[in-house]
C-alpha cells in the first residue's frame, strides 16, 4: 500500500493516522482519497481506537483540493461528493472508535472528516468552518447533514451560510469539540482518551457505536427497540462473559473483541 500522503503510527493498540500534505494544508486531493480508501480496506485488526489528525502545526485538513475541482461538470461533481460521502460513512461506521484531533484549520471537507469521527478534540489554535459558499459551492462530504445533527440547525445554518472561520473556543462552546487542549498537549490528551477507550470491550464499543449511530435518526420509541436488541447482542459475545467474570473476581478484564 503506497502511503505518500498519509502516515500511520501504532502506539500499543491505538493508531494515529495523519493526513500528510502540509504544503497544501493537508487538502484532500485524489491521492489522499485513494490512500484513505486503501488504508481502510486493509485496516489493522489490532487497533482498538484510531486518532485522525493533520501533519504539521497549521492545519488538520483545509478541505477538498480546490485546484482539482472540475469546473462545469455535474456528473464528475456528483461522483466526487458520493465518493467523499462513502469514505466518511465508512469512518463513521468503523467498528472501532475514532477521535478527530484538530491541530489547526478544519475547513470544508476537513471539518466534514472531523464530523464523521466519533468525537472531536481540538487544540486551542484550531479553526473550523465551511467556506464552500465563498467558492460558489456547498459542503458535499456530509457537512450539511452531520453538522446540523451535531449542533442543531440554527448554528449549522449560521456556520454554513456565513462561510466564516470560527475559533476553537466557539466550536467548544457549541459542542462541536468535546475538549480543548493547549496545542502541544493535543496528541497526549487524545492518547489518554484513546487508551481508556482501547481498554474497554471492543465488541461492546462497536455495538455502542451502532446503537447511537443507527438510533439517532429514529423516533425515541424505535430507538429504544433498537437499543434493546443491540443490548441483547452483547450477551452473545465472549467479552461480556469476561467483563462480568472479571468484575466478580475483582480483576481487570482481558477483552478479545469476540
Ligand atoms: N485546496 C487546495 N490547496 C489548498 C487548499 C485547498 N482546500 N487550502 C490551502 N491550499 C494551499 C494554498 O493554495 C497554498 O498553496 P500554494 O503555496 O501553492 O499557493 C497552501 O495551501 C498554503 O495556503 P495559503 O497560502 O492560502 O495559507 P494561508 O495561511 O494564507 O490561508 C487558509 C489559510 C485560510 C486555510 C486558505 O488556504 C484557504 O482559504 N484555503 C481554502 C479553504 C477552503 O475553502 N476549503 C473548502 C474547500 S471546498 C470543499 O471542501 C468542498 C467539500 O465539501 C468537499
Amino acid at each position: 500500500m503506497s502511503m505518500e500522503t498519509l502516515s500511520f503510527e501504532k502506539r500499543g493498540s491505538v493508531g494515529i493516522l495523519r493526513i500528510n500534505r502540509p504544503e497544501a494544508l493537508n487538502a484532500l486531493n485524489n491521492q489522499v482519497l485513494n490512500e484513505l480508501e486503501e488504508f481502510f480496506d486493509s485496516f489493522p485488526k489490532s487497533i482498538r481506537c484510531l486518532i485522525i489528525t493533520g501533519e504539521g502545526e497549521k492545519s488538520f485538513v483545509a478541505g477538498a483540493d480546490i485546484k482539482e475541482m472540475e469546473i462545469n461538470d455535474y456528473e464528475k461533481a456528483l461522483k466526487k461528493a458520493q465518493r467523499g460521502q462513502a469514505l466518511f460513512d465508512r469512518i463513521e461506521t468503523l467498528n472501532i472508535p475514532t477521535i478527530a484531533a484538530i491541530n489547526g484549520f478544519a475547513l470544508g471537507g476537513g471539518f466534514e472528516l472531523a464530523l464523521a469521527c466519533d468525537f472531536i478534540v481540538a487544540s486551542e489554535r484550531a479553526k473550523f468552518g465551511l467556506p464552500e459558499v465563498s467558492l460558489g459551492l456547498i459542503p458535499g462530504y456530509g457537512g450539511t447533514q452531520r453538522l446540523a445533527r451535531t449542533i442543531g440547525k440554527g448554528r449549522a445554518r449560521m456556520i454554513t451560510l456565513t462561510g466564516d472561520i470560527y475559533r476553537a473556543q466557539q466550536a467548544y462552546d457549541w459542542g462541536i469539540a468535546v475538549r480543548l487542549t493547549p496545542p502541544d498537549q493535543l496528541i497526549s490528551e487524545c492518547m489518554q482518551l484513546a487508551e481508556k477507550i482501547a481498554a474497554q470491550s471492543p465488541a461492546a464499543l462497536a455495538l455502542a457505536k451502532r446503537s447511537i449511530n443507527e438510533g439517532f435518526d429514529l423516533s425515541q420509541y424505535e430507538g429504544m427497540k433498537l437499543e434493546a436488541e443491540i443490548f441483547a447482542e452483547t450477551f452473545k459475545t465472549k467479552d461480556h462473559v469476561e467483563g462480568i467474570t472479571a468484575f466478580v473476581e475483582k480483576r481487570r478484564p482481558q477483552f478479545t473483541g469476540e
